[in-house]
């Protein structure tokens, strides 16, 4: 085992990638660590020789959190590096971005992978969460999946087994950087009503963005991943992103796979 002994990162904002390299770290022996706000890992354990890269896909591409701690995690030269991602629908071009971001640090990019599970991403008109039976039938097929990524790892597969989709080139080039800069804002979260004060979000932002206030009420800081943890988590539906979530619905990722 010490040979390719591994070291799973995993961003995750409503569980769904947590859930996979949970899984993973079953099927390979190792543990995850999560990704948040401090980038730069110190202090690895010398026998980790693979790296595991696990997380969402945001708008056809790597999530801005994760591309940062890419740039600026501190490890050994001659790690193995794979990518598995989760995504509602398709990647498009982000394992060739994610595969840039490696070699740029010198580093060895070899497998990529993607798990189809249930999206979590509503704030744009026309977008909103599985119904159950579609989030469901993602769940049921992710273990059979992410037992096929393990072998292609073990195997150190040079692949990219991932869903591309339609039309990714303009998906990942155009929509995706206009996306990081125009719609990833924190500002427009707030509660309604509803909000019981129970804490939740502040205690499951992968960020450690929420602050809350004297009066229980949360409020969002600068350094939102925008992975919408707090939306899909909330036990009372009770986070709002401007108008854009009023008829929206939630997905509540399970505590585990299906075996
Ligand atoms: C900001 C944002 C952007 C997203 N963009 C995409 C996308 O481009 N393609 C896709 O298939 N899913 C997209 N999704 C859905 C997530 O990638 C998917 O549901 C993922 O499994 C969520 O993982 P998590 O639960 O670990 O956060 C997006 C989700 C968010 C929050």
């Amino acid at each position: 085992m010490a040979k390719f002994a591994t070291m799973i990162a995993c961003f995750s904002g409503c569980g769904n990638s947590r859930l996979v390299a949970d899984r993973l770290a079953l099927l390979l022996s190792d543990s995850v660590t999560a990704i948040g706000p401090s980038t730069g890992w110190s202090g690895l354990p010398g026998d980790k020789t693979r790296m595991i890269w696990v997380f969402p896909i945001y708008s056809w591409g790597v999530p801005p959190v994760v591309v940062r701690h890419i740039a600026g995690a501190t490890l050994p030269d001659d790690m193995e590096h794979y990518m598995v991602c989760t995504c509602g629908d398709d990647t498009g071009l982000a394992a060739r971005q994610w595969r840039r971001l490696i070699r740029r640090r010198g580093w060895n990019a070899v497998g990529a992978w993607s798990v189809t599970m249930p999206n979590t991403y509503v704030l744009l008109p026309g977008f909103d969460v599985d119904s159950p039976a579609l989030a469901d039938a993602k769940l049921a097929a992710a273990p059979a999946r992410i037992e096929a990524i393990a072998r292609g790892i073990r195997h150190r597969a040079r692949v990219d087994d991932v869903i591309r989709g339609s039309m990714p080139w303009l998906k990942s080039r155009i929509v995706y950087p206009l996306f990081r800069r125009f719609m990833m804002s924190p500002r427009p979260f707030r509660t309604t009503d509803a909000c019981t004060a129970c804490g939740l979000c502040e205690r499951e932002c992968p960020m450690g963005n929420i602050a809350i206030g004297s009066d229980g009420r949360p409020s969002w800081g600068g350094d939102c991943a925008l992975c919408l943890g707090c939306y899909n988590r909330c036990p009372a539906h009770a986070v709002a992103y401007g108008r854009a979530t009023a008829a929206k619905g939630q997905y509540h990722a399970p505590r585990r796979l299906p075996e």
